[in-house]
């Protein structure tokens, strides 16, 4: 049992981090996700889109057991989602997420949001939790709103500080799902540039998103779905200029002409 899992560990550290192999999920009558094959390489940024109600969101939440599935596996550094317990709230720490709600907690300051995930599940005594929590508030741009409750800060701030919450676990993978849908215009840039600078770094991520701007520059594919199906992928510059399937030629030209 020990061997089997330590030659499957060797296994992932040379390549792919997470790997989805013909996932099925209902909601009740709905099929909202199909067969779904995919697979993510170590360092890899993939931007998911598709029209709304495609399971976007609902591949991303599978992928950290918000929901469970019916049908097919998902692998994690070649280890399959844990159903409950412990493992699960390992796995979890090492599955980020950010949401398009920041999801902070309101009664809880800015650094206190970042030191407890890392108290609670990793174990880290304070101290190490507060030095480890600055570094990342700085390295997001937020470090002097250490001491401030969530409220107190603008939206772009405060999705910074839950990239920086996340990041605190020592993700393997960052999940984003259309982490600046929710902000004000001028304030999407400074979460992009934090994000496009988490990519440079190596973090593997899955970012659903309707920022083509940062599919373009940061994503090493983009994945399509329509209708709970991955229908295409492709290489940014391949999908945008040209993609092959008739859903994702509709859809762009929606999205690219608004
Ligand atoms: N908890 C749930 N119970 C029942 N149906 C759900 C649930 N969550 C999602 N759905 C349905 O599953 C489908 C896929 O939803 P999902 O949120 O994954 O889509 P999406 O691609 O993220 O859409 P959007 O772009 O609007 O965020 C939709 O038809 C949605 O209504
Ligand atoms: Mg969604």
């Amino acid at each position: 049992m020990t061997e089997v899992s330590v030659a499957k560990e060797e296994v992932a550290a040379t390549g792919d981090l997470v790997v989805l192999k013909s996932v099925n999920k209902h909601f009740g009558a709905l099929h909202v996700l199909q067969d779904v094959d995919l697979t993510i390489a170590r360092g890899e940024v993939v931007v998911v889109i598709g029209p709304s109600g495609s399971g976007k969101s609902t591949l991303c939440r599978t992928v950290n057991r918000l929901e469970t599935i019916d049908a097919g596996t998902i692998t994690i550094d070649g280890r399959p989602l844990p159903q409950e317990g412990k493992e699960l709230a390992r796995l979890r720490a090492d599955v980020g997420m950010v949401f398009q709600s920041f999801n902070l907690f309101a009664h809880k300051t800015v650094l206190e949001n970042v030191m407890l995930g890392q108290i609670k599940v990793r174990k880290a005594d304070r101290k190490q939790a507060e030095v480890k929590a600055r570094a990342l508030l700085d390295r997001v741009g937020v470090g002097t709103q250490a001491d401030k409750y969530p409220a107190q800060l603008s939206g772009g701030q405060q999705q910074r500080v839950a990239i920086a919450r996340a990041l605190a676990m020592d993700p393997k993978v960052m999940l984003f799902d259309e982490p600046t849908s929710a902000l004000d215009p001028e304030m999407i840039n400074e979460v992009l540039e934090v994000m496009q600078q988490l990519a440079r770094d190596g973090m593997t991520m899955i970012v659903v998103t309707h920022e083509m701007g940062f599919a373009r520059s940061a994503a090493n594919r983009v994945v399509f779905m329509a209708d709970g199906r991955i229908v295409e992928q492709a290489t940014p510059d391949q999908f945008f200029s040209n993609p092959s399937s008739d859903r994702a030629k509709d859809f762009l030209s929606k999205i690219l002409h608004h």
